[in-house]
């Protein structure tokens, strides 16, 4: 308290026209605050409302603070903040949030701001999180909910050492528009902002503990990690139990089913009660699918009809401006968000509905409130924007944690801070390959996100994307509008259920990687840049020579990026194909790889050329790469107590050891202890052969595993 007082004072008298250095002050283990002028007290940790998980720093190296640390630079003036890292040569930096076209930011500009994405990677985003890591393995979070710009390597300051020179662009060709740029800049429009600055020493440490300091990766119930459909949008309860019969005779497996906004009397704006027509007894209705193991997930967005019965008393509690005529909780005041949660609860929550699908939270500009909107709690209207995903999630995932439930859902905003929320980004743009590069962005900022499959133009379409998606955090059809059905393309049907049956089979191996994110931050689904012996000089595209390299060194760099390919968990290596391509290269890290399938040897540190046939997505396995699956698929995720027989796979020629994770599966119980890591050893006898042994389940401790069999899969 006392150092940011002075650290006022001290700006006061002098920082106001020059930069000023930032003291630091340590909050966790390797993450350091910096408090900048007066930040306002409304920010996005504040309204994520988590607090770190301490234990998981334990884990970690114990670090310095990062050299960068003296020479960040910031300046209140005008009122608003300005902000100065310096960059390297050969620094590249990651994140600031849900980006579809790129991987690597250096060279580019962002206006972050929530919004629906619509094609650019500029800012205008489902999460347009203030938090990067860079490759030279420290990160930095701007913790404000304003709209803010980042250059991040775009300005070139007159007094740089490392300015480059002017060049004459009607004679020297190596003129270049966008010279050079040794520094991030950042403006927020606010007299002051709180910093993090996180160090590694890798950039995997550092979003480990970007994500730790959040409060943790979340652990989703084992039933969320299983298959979901959503139906359509009109469908009655007897159209949805219908539904659950198809899959069971086409013995299809499902976990749970998305109602779309036609469970509800009206929408949009919603009035979150049921509809008596499509749906005469709810409860019921929830009770009878829960029979048979299926939870429900409903669509909403949170902006309340006139027709709602909540729309008298929230009408003084919300907004100026209504959004689809429906008024606009503000949920920066405790008694809206109260309101709004308790009507969820009766009419959902205690029913047995299992989650939310959190829609329409982010934009597009004309259909949410305008910024000249206010609000009771006197909150501007730009940081409820930036915020209310984030508000959104908090209050629905403090409900079930009031029931001991854990929930598994969908949002389409989301904000710095979410790590530990038990959602998933999704949205409307539908492109394959950039849904891609979104899945490989969301691990760099504590975000999961799904390459939902909703329709295609031909079954090798729906099976690519299927194929994807069954590599991610959730396992989606969304056939909100198209009402298709895994089989509805029979020439791929039996393919589509191989894979939906894999991703069954795969529960442990995803479970545990769930439980890495949580305890130890580590993101499930993440870049090849976070993988150790990954080497980006082994070029991919011809465009460099086009590049002014001596100039723009970082722009090798740039042109170089692999984002269409990405880690799974700890051991695997996902490479999509997409519709239309028969073939595709991988780059491998260093260290010997194996076909997930075959147990083959396919490569060692170099860029192979795949031709692995439509029933096939490639999928290769780390030397030593151990993958626990259950030995046969179920059409229901296992319940808390229900055994089942394990395979443990090896892969390659090393000796390995993993950790499996297990808990109940659908309650905070973990959090109290109530959970178990089984060592799985694998080792060479005095003959040579591998063998596995896996360690017993601590007295006491949840125990879910029947049989165990090994498959070695490298002959
Ligand atoms: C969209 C959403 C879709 C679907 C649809 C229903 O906003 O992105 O996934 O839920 O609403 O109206």
């Amino acid at each position: 308290m006392k150092t940011n007082f002075l650290f006022i004072i001290f700006f006061a008298l002098f920082g106001l026209q020059s930069y000023a250095q930032i003291q630091w002050q340590q909050v966790e283990s390797g993450v350091w605050k910096g408090i900048i002028g007066m930040p306002e007290t409304y920010n996005l940790l504040k309204v994520s409302g988590t607090s770190p998980l301490k234990e998981g720093f334990a884990r970690l190296p114990e670090v310095e603070i990062p050299q960068l640390a003296s020479e960040v630079k910031a300046s209140v003036v005008d009122r608003k903040t300005y902000l100065s890292f310096p960059l390297q040569r050969n620094e590249q930096l990651y994140g600031l949030g849900l980006n579809f076209k790129t991987i690597n930011l250096r060279g580019k500009i962002f206006n972050l701001h929530m919004d629906h994405y619509a094609g650019n990677d500029n800012g205008r985003t489902h999460a347009p999180i203030p938090f990067y890591v860079s490759s030279l393995g420290y990160g930095i979070l701007i913790n404000s909910a304003r709209y803010m710009t980042v250059y991040a390597g775009t300005g070139s300051r007159k007094d740089s050492p490392n300015a480059p020179p002017a060049k004459d662009r009607n004679t020297d060709r190596t003129w270049t528009a966008s010279p050079y740029s040794d520094e991030v800049s950042v403006l927020i429009p606010a007299e002051g902002v709180e910093i993090y600055l996180f160090a590694g020493p890798t950039p995997m440490d550092v979003i480990r503990r970007y994500n730790l300091l959040c409060g943790g990766g979340t652990l989703p119930p084992r039933w969320g990690l299983g298959i979901t459909q959503r139906v359509h949008t009109l469908y009655t309860a007897e159209q949805v139990e219908q539904e659950v019969d198809d899959f069971d005779k086409h013995g299809f497996p499902l976990d749970f089913i998305g109602l779309e906004p036609g469970w509800q009397s009206k929408a949009y704006p919603c009035t979150f009660e049921w509809d008596k027509g499509r749906f005469p007894n709810a409860a019921d209705f929830v009770q009878k699918m829960l029979s048979r193991g299926i939870r429900l997930n409903l669509w909403t967005n949170p902006y309340v009809s006139p027709q709602s019965q909540l729309y008298k008393e929230m009408y003084p509690l919300s907004g100026s401006h209504t959004v689809w005529c429906g008024i606009v909780p503000d949920l920066a005041d405790e008694k809206a968000r109260e309101l709004l949660i308790s009507k969820w609860e009766k009419e959902h929550i205690t029913i047995g509905v299992g989650g939310y699908k959190l829609d329409e939270v982010d934009g597009f500009d004309r259909w949410l409130w305008p910024d000249v909107a206010t609000f009771p709690s006197g909150i501007p209207s730009e940081m409820m924007r930036q915020t209310y995903g984030l508000w959104m999630q908090r209050m629905t995932t403090d409900a079930y944690r009031k029931q001991n439930k854990r929930t598994y859902g969908l949002v389409r905003a989301s904000n710095a801070g979410a790590s530990s929320f038990p959602y998933v980004l999704y949205n409307d743009y539908y492109n394959h390959r950039d849904f891609v590069t979104a899945l490989i962005n969301s691990g760099f900022c504590g975000i999961l996100w799904t390459p939902e499959v909703r329709n295609a133009k031909t079954g090798e379409e729906w099976l690519r994307r299927f194929q994807t998606v069954v590599f991610s955090p959730m396992a989606m059809i969304d056939a909100w509008s198209s009402r298709l059905k895994p089989w509805s393309f029979p020439e791929v049907a039996e393919q589509v259920k191989e894979y939906a049956m894999l991703r069954m089979r795969m529960m442990p191996y995803w479970y545990t990687e769930f439980a890495r994110y949580h305890f130890d931050g580590i993101p499930p689904f993440r870049s090849m840049n976070l993988e150790q012996g990954f080497d980006v000089q082994k070029s991919l595209t011809t465009t460099l020579e086009k590049q002014n390299l001596e100039e723009n060194p970082y722009l090798e760099k740039i042109t170089q990026e692999i984002k269409d390919q990405y880690m799974a968990g700890e051991y695997l290596l996902v490479a999509p194909l997409f519709a239309g391509e028969k073939q595709r290269q991988v780059v491998l890290p260093k260290g010997n790889w194996y076909d997930f399938y075959t147990g083959e040897y396919v490569g060692n540190g170099e860029i192979i050329t795949v031709t692995p046939g439509l029933e096939r997505i490639p999928v290769y396995v780390k030397d030593g790469g151990i993958i626990p699956m259950l030995k046969q698929a179920t059409l229901r995720t296992p319940k808390s107590g229900e055994k089942f027989d394990l395979e443990i796979r090896h892969y390659g020629k090393a000796e390995n050891a993993y950790r499996l994770y297990d808990d109940d599966g659908e309650t905070f119980d973990y959090e109290q202890g109530e959970y178990s890591w089984r060592d799985i050893k694998v080792t060479r006898d005095k003959k040579g052969n591998l063998q596995g042994t896996i360690s017993k389940v601590p007295k006491g401790k949840p125990d879910n595993i029947a049989n165990v069999t090994w498959k070695f899969m490298t002959k």
